[in-house]
């Protein structure tokens, strides 16, 4: 399978400021080395618990950190592959990035605050069109209607504003605006996580039918392994800024190997018997904060197998069986 995105080595540290001069006195390692490949076609889960860098991935990925947070380091590689050249959209200044902002769009999680409630439907989902391509109006008030048709709605709804709408369907609003520009990649922060689980499923079917029918590339972000299991080809557990598990969605769902990936599913209450029960792992504790992250494998202060060494080497991720895991215990 072709890669469209090769991300290598990625780092994002935002500056903590502190005292009456508010200097930098710390910083926050959000994604701290982060590097995997997403194919064409394919869905790569990301989970981790509330802080773990999953958002800071996507907006770095996006491009769109530097204009959002004053100070904010970034560095790494992040290739996209376009046409048969290869782009180091890390690289890239935000005028620069202008071209491939409609390559990769992104899908937010809380589809009310997402959507500008002073713009009717079509506005909403006028408004990429107009920046990122030369369509005339007539020509974007029939993409508009196709992509309002596309994504379950109607061409009634299209004078309508945000507030008139349910989270289900506002998030189907959010969905045909990232899709008008054709993209080749989206990243999904949460897609589903502000909406009623019997609105979920709904929401992740048509998502599901939309990537083969755009042939796209989907990076869904999720705290909930059991929300990626079913659209995800691939699941990579974060745990503190750095992937500590990454393969098969399946085989990561029903036998992961790392300590945290098997704590984060002990939490889950799963009623898929062929799933192993055995040794479960409580999850204790907080998320120790990233300003002060701990040395070595940033989980072993949470770590129920924990070695002596694992406070001293930062494990790599390392193939075991089908996957990828940084635990030399496992
Ligand atoms: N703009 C910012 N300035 C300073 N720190 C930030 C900023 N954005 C995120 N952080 C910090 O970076 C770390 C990672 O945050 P991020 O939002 O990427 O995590 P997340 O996995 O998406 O969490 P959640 O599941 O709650 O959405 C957190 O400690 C967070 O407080
Ligand atoms: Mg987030």
């Amino acid at each position: 399978m072709e890669k469209i995105l090769q991300v290598k080595d990625l780092r994002v540290r935002f500056p903590v400021h502190g005292g009456v001069l508010l200097r930098k006195i710390a910083e926050v390692k959000a994604v701290d080395g982060v590097s995997f490949d997403l194919l064409k076609g394919e869905t790569l889960g990301v989970v981790g618990e509330s802080g773990c860098g999953k958002s800071s991935l996507g907006r770095a990925i996006i491009n769109i950190l530097g204009a959002m947070n004053y100070g904010v380091e970034v560095s790494g590689q992040i290739l996209y592959q376009d046409n048969g050249q290869t782009i180091d959209l890390a690289q890239l200044s935000r005028s620069q990035m202008r071209p491939y902002r409609s390559a990769i769009q992104m899908i937010f999680q809380d589809p009310y605050s997402s959507l500008n409630p002073r713009l009717t439907v079509r506005q909403i989902i006028e408004e990429p069109l107009r920046i990122h391509t030369r369509y005339s109006a007539s020509e974007r008030r029939a993409q508009v209607v196709d992509l309002l048709k596309k994504v379950g709605l109607s061409e009634d709804h299209a004078n309508r504003y945000p507030h008139e709408f349910s989270g289900g369907q506002r998030q189907r609003i959010g969905i045909a605006r990232a899709l008008s520009t054709r993209p080749r990649i989206v990243i999904a922060d949460e897609p589903v996580s502000a909406l009623d689980v019997s609105i979920q499923a709904q929401v992740i079917n048509l998502m599901q039918e939309l990537q083969e029918e755009f042939d796209l590339s989907y990076i869904f972000i999720a705290h909930d392994l059991s929300v990626v299991r079913h659209i995800s080809d691939r699941i990579a557990v974060m745990y503190l800024g750095n992937i500590v598990e990454i393969g098969p969605a399946e085989k990561v769902y029903r036998q992961p190997l790392h300590p945290y990936s098997r704590a984060l599913l002990s939490a889950v209450p799963r009623p898929d018997p062929k799933a192993t029960h055995e040794d479960r792992i409580p999850l204790t504790g907080d998320v120790p904060s990233p300003i002060r992250k701990p040395s070595g494998c940033a989980f072993h202060t949470r770590c129920p197998v924990v070695q002596p060494s694992c406070s001293e080497e930062v494990p790599r991720l390392e193939v075991k069986q089908d996957r990828a895991v940084a635990c030399p215990w496992v």
